[in-house]
């Protein structure tokens, strides 16, 4: 039996754009539309039902919910804010706090107002003023309710997707591109943290804990071969810590948030800078179980994350950790498997303060659709019943207890 502290921070996480519904103001739905994309349509209508949807997540003992505001809803038009929209998300955060459940808001889940993505989005240095002045504007009213901010969610994710790989809106495949995104996203985070804690400040509110929510990989070499350590080492520097590094020298974090789902098997054909950052084993040597989408099933990966988060001294919280798959005896294993390493980490000094599993119910994965079940809740998208998973049992009786066997 392991016990979490008195303190711990148990819940799920949410974005706005995969459970809401309808939102058509964003450059995402846009895309579905203009790429005959599968639709995220109603997603799951999360927009009207999120007190059911927290009377759930109540019942299961969740202390904490992660959410997402969806910037399209509060400035629909470049410059004009939706007074209405605001107001539906106090209500939700109210309806939290009523339940005495702890929110923490992230301002950027992945998607942008089509019009802040035609006029160039984050490639544009303009977007960072942009992205300010929405900032101020959710800030100064949702500020006294709020005390944990996340201004963008896995900027290392969006950047290989969107700008790298290009299989996301706006699908560009350019590494000039990449890097003027990173350029903005770097200055977008430290120049909102320093906004956020000036607005607190003048409105005499004890100050906010604000970070991103970094996606981290464990990133294993293949063989000990000198070439295949060489690139998991960089790419740990890289892709884990690189974005957090620019924001921890600018003194804009005030704990770090931790995405963390899989591991990458890093196996080089030859040397090359593209090899270096991207050659994976294809031979399934090393064999794990997969999530359904094929991700190698890694909990001990966490630990090892963690473990090179531990110099910095600073609160960890994990912001996501999940699975999607049929098999909810798996859900439940994977779950459990990854907070027990988290607690050997916590045991080995690191210091995590919460953990919120991926998702609070199914929802509409990105260009994957609606096909990977991720929820602790399932949602039948013909009537979109919600129906309890077991593994959320098992989950919400940690949450309750502090102890998992
Ligand atoms: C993370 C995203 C989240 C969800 C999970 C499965 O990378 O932050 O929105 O799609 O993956």
């Amino acid at each position: 039996m392991i016990k979490f502290p008195q303190d711990f921070l148990w819940g799920a996480a949410t974005s706005a754009y995969q459970v809401e519904g309808d939102n058509v103001n964003s450059d995402w739905w846009q895309w579905e539309k203009d790429a005959g994309r599968e639709n995220s349509g109603r997603a799951s209508r999360h927009y009207e039902f999120y007190e059911q949807d927290f009377d759930l997540a109540k019942s299961l003992n969740h202390n904490t919910h992660r959410l997402s505001i969806e910037w399209s809803r509060i400035e629909p038009e470049d410059g004009k804010f939706s007074q209405e929209e605001l107001k539906h998300y106090i209500d939700v955060i109210l309806s939290l706090r009523m339940r005495n459940i702890e929110p923490m808001v992230t301002l950027h889940h992945f998607t942008n107002p089509a019009w802040f993505s035609k006029s160039g989005g984050r490639e544009n240095r303009r977007s960072v003023a942009k992205f300010l002045r929405y900032c101020d504007f959710v800030i100064r009213s949702l500020g006294k309710h709020v005390h944990y901010w996340i201004t963008i969610n896995e900027p290392m994710v969006y950047i290989y997707h969107a700008y790298i790989l290009g299989v996301w809106p706006p699908e560009a495949k350019s590494l000039l591109k990449a890097k003027a995104v990173e350029d903005n996203l770097v200055s977008a985070h430290t120049r909102a943290f320093r906004l956020m804690h000036k607005i607190y400040k003048e409105l005499s509110i004890p100050k906010p804990s604000i970070s991103v929510a970094q996606n981290m990989q464990a990133f294993v070499p293949c063989t000990q071969d000198f070439k295949n350590r060489f690139a998991a080492y960089l790419r740990g520097k890289w892709y884990n810590l690189g974005f957090l590094y620019k924001i921890m020298r600018r003194k804009a974090v005030d704990f770090i948030g931790v995405n963390y789902y899989s591991r990458q098997l890093v196996e080089l054909e030859k040397w090359g800078i593209r090899n270096l950052a991207m050659d994976v084993c294809k031979n399934n040597h090393h064999p794990v179980k997969k999530n359904s989408l094929g991700w190698d099933i890694y909990p001990e990966g966490l630990c090892e994350v963690l473990l090179k988060l531990k110099k910095y001294e600073l609160p960890i919280i994990i912001t996501e950790n999940g699975i999607s798959t049929p098999d909810d005896n798996l859900r439940w294993e994977y779950i459990h498997d990854h907070l027990e390493n988290i607690h050997l980490a916590m045991e080995k000094g690191v210091k995590v303060t919460g953990y919120l599993c991926w998702s609070l119910m199914d929802n509409f994965e990105w260009d994957k659709g609606f096909g990977p079940r991720f929820g602790l809740i399932d949602i039948d998208y013909s009537t979109y019943k919600r129906t309890v998973r077991e593994s959320a049992v098992k989950f919400g009786r940690g949450c309750k207890t502090g102890e998992l066997e």
